[in-house]
This record gives C-alpha cells, sequence and structure tokens, in this order.
C-alpha cells in the first residue's frame, strides 16, 4: 500500500510449504508465503516501509543487504524480531538504481534461516536507470539462485555446501524459462548460504554485464563467465536473438559439486519479439575513488577458527571505530595460502554493512572492469589479499563487516563497526 511518502509491505515471516521439486511438497521458513521472499520494487527518492512479523519459532532480523539504511532498521544480529514480534523496517531509497535483497540475520541462526528459504530480491531504481533503453518490463528478470539438499521426501536438510546438490532458481529445481528471441536483463543473485557459482552458457555464448551489487558499472564489460562468491550480484543482457525458434540453451555451473550435474537453467526459445532494446556504451559515472585517510588490515582465518583478526564476533566489543566521513582502504586476507586439496572450498566473501565501496586491486593488480563498480561484497581467495576504499557516511551508529558463507558468519566471522 502506498502513501504520499512511502510505501508500505506487510509480510508474514513463516513456514510455508512449496513444491521446489517437481511433485514434492517443501517446508520452508518463508516472507509473505513466498519462496524466495516476494519482490520488493523501490524507486529512489521514496521510502519503502516493511513490517515484518515474526510468525516462526526461531528469532530472526531482517537485513536490506546492500542497502544505506539507519543502524536501527538495518537488522543488526543482535536486533532480533522474537517469535510473535512484528518490526518496521524503512529504507530511505537515497542510493543509485542496484539490485539489492533482503535476508534473516539473527545472531548465529542467519545460516540456517537463509537456507531454509528467508531471503527476497528487493530491486531499486532511479531516473538515470529506468531512462537508459535497456531489456525493461517482462524482460528485466531477477534469477535468484543457490544451492540446497532436498530429500526424496521432499524434506529439506540444513546441512554442509558439499552435501547439497540441487540448484535453485527462484525457488524451483533446475527450472527451464520461456523467452523470446531477444535482449534479456537478467538480474542474478548469488543467495547460496556457503557457495560460489561460476556461469555459463553451455555453448559458450557471450554476454554482457551492465551492473555489479551497487548499480551500473561506468560501461558493459564483454564476458563468456559469470562468478559470484556468496551474496555478490550481477546484471547481465543475453541476446537470445542469437538462436532459432525452438532451441534451448542451458545455463551451467562451472563451479559445480563433483557429484552435481552442472545445469542450473535452461532457456527455451519459444517466440519471436520485437526488440528495441540496447546497452549503451556509457552506463554510468562512478563516484571518485574515495582518498584514504585511514588504512586498516583484516585477516579471515578458517583454522583453528572462523574468525577475523582472531577474533569472534562478540556483539558488545567495537572492533572498528570511525567517523561519518571518514575514507579509508580495508585490506582483507585469506590466510590460507593455497587451495586445500580434497576439502570443500569456496573464497571467503567479505561484506560490510552501510556502504558500497570499490575494490581496488588483488595482490597488488588492480581488478578488472566488471569489479571496479560499486560494491558491497567482494571474493577473497585462498593466499589472497584485497583492498577496497570506502567512505563511511552518512547515518551514525553501529553497524556489522563479516563473511557472507553464512556457516563462517553464523560462527563468527564477523566484527562490529561503530560509525560516530
Ligand atoms: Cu547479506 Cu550482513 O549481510
Ligand atoms: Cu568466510
Amino acid at each position: 500500500s502506498r502513501t504520499d511518502s512511502s510505501d508500505l509491505y506487510q509480510l508474514r515471516m513463516a513456514e510455508t510449504e512449496v513444491e521446489i521439486v517437481k511433485g514434492l511438497l517443501t517446508t520452508v521458513r518463508a516472507f509473505g508465503g513466498c519462496f524466495p521472499g516476494p519482490t520488493i520494487r523501490a524507486v529512489k527518492g521514496r521510502e519503502v516501509v516493511v513490517q515484518q512479523t515474526n510468525d516462526l519459532d526461531v528469532h530472526t532480523s531482517v537485513h536490506l543487504h546492500g542497502g544505506h539504511v539507519r543502524s536501527q532498521y538495518d537488522g543488526l544480529p543482535m536486533d532480533l524480531v522474537e517469535p510473535g514480534e512484528t518490526r518496521e523496517y524503512r529504507y530511505p531509497n537515497e542510493q543509485v538504481a542496484a539490485s539489492l535483497w533482503y535476508h534473516d540475520h539473527a545472531h548465529g541462526l542467519e545460516a540456517e534461516n537463509v537456507y531454509r528459504g528467508l531471503a527476497g530480491a528487493y530491486l531499486l531504481s532511479d531516473p538515470h536507470e529506468s531512462g537508459l533503453p535497456l531489456p525493461g518490463g517482462e524482460y528485466d528478470i531477477p534469477l535468484l539462485i543457490r544451492d540446497a539438499r532436498i530429500e526424496t521426501d521432499g524434506r529439506l536438510v540444513y546441512t554442509d555446501p558439499y552435501e547439497c546438490p540441487h540448484m535453485l532458481v527462484n525457488g524451483k529445481e533446475r527450472p527451464y524459462f520461456e523467452v523470446a528471441a531477444r535482449k534479456y536483463r537478467l538480474r542474478v543473485f548469488n543467495v547460496s548460504p556457503n557457495r560460489h557459482v561460476s556461469l555459463r552458457f553451455a555453448d559458450g555464448a557471450p554476454f554482457t554485464q551492465i551492473a555489479s551489487d551497487g548499480g551500473l558499472l561506468a560501461g558493459p564489460v564483454e564476458l563468456h563467465e559469470l562468478t559470484l562468491a556468496g551474496a555478490e550480484r550481477a546484471e547481465i543482457v543475453v541476446d537470445f536473438a542469437r538462436y532459432p525458434v525452438g532451441e534451448s540453451v542451458v545455463l551451467e555451473n562451472t563451479a559445480a559439486l563433483e557429484t552435481e550435474r552442472p545445469e542450473v537453467l535452461r532457456f527455451d526459445i519459444t517466440r519471436t519479439a520485437e526488440d528495441r532494446s540496447r546497452v549503451p556504451d556509457v552506463l554510468a559515472t562512478l563516484p571518485p575513488i574515495p582518498e584514504a585517510t585511514v588504512h586498516r588490515d583484516f585477516w579471515l582465518t578458517t583454522f583453528p577458527d572462523t574468525r577475523i583478526n582472531g577474533r569472534k564476533y562478540d556483539p558488545d566489543r567495537t572492533d572498528v571505530r570511525t567517523t561519518v566521513g571518514t575514507s579509508e582502504i580495508w585490506t582483507i586476507h585469506n590466510h590460507l595460502t593455497r587451495r586445500p586439496a580434497g576439502v570443500f572450498h569456496a573464497p571467503h566473501s567479505f561484506h560490510t554493512h552501510l556502504v558500497r565501496f570499490r575494490v581496488l586491486d588483488r595482490d597488488g593488480e588492480p581488478v578488472g572492469p566488471a569489479e571496479a563498480g560499486l560494491k558491497d561484497t567482494v571474493a577473497i581467495h585462498p593466499g589472497e589479499s584485497v583492498r577496497i576504499a570506502m567512505t563511511w557516511g552518512e547515518y551514525p551508529g553501529e553497524y556489522v563487516y563479516h563473511c557472507h558463507h553464512l556457516v563462517h558468519s553464523s560462527h563468527g566471522q564477523m566484527g562490529r563497526i561503530d560509525v560516530l
């Protein structure tokens, strides 16, 4: 519903039965009865208010991932919505257009709550972005990709990522999509609790990346493969006009488990359609890279414990203190020197609340154009040191930064930052 100044969404978090695998019923934890949660559409400059009622028997906390949001609405790990309670979250939507998402963040429970379904897309548009001739309307589609383990009786089993062979797209296992032979804008979200994905078309067809986590890139980037660490997003434009009607093309995950089929999604080209869309050479003017006055180092460890700088998250301890307007460079180190043989491994996925940052370099090598836009999450591979730059603003208060492998954050790979 709408008032003059804001849009109101009322969602219930409750157990719901859904059909993920054809013919089987699976109980999930859902926002608003949907798995994934209903897509929230926001417009820059217009506030969205979401009232979340917790009808589950576990604590929750709802975080808008990538959102520039006041601390009291940020969905902090200890700012819980108790069973039976309703909380109101207010999102100002003052940032540029981006594909954000909302998900549970209750301390220690986020890995299981997100795994069981508490995640949904939040699409923010602005006049600049809507004015571009990109594919829109029914040709602009969010794809929320994640892994899962579903037993033959339909039960969703909460387990380690290397025991999760089912890839779900928008809540269905390896679905197909009927598309027209024209260009589409696909907003790809990796909402896997603990996995990275590397997506390519089985025929090797190229596609064009136009946006990353925090909004449009400066210009389009041609790709054949798209790797997303947990919680990362990318928007791509795919031209299905290269296929005749009647043909199909499969999107596959080259980072699939050995026990798993690489197929993630199939597109069936079923019809022709007019296409006036195009990808302009200039998509956005990115803000200048912040000139840092403060440098900090963060060591992410997994063995013997999942920590940041040797410490486990303690909501009562401030790990970083900064002030509104301070520009910083953070160097994030993955302490592993190489990928451990025979062990399931994915890069750490480093995320900070409140800000969009810029990725400067990986081990001193400047990042490519696909990673040079506004980001809120970045992959840190074994042995790697990645530098990011951000300016803290403009809401003072308590926030967190953490690994978005939710098993890691649940086990304390998270820190508290107080912005004064
Ligand atoms: Cu996607 Cu701290 O979260
Ligand atoms: Cu991690």
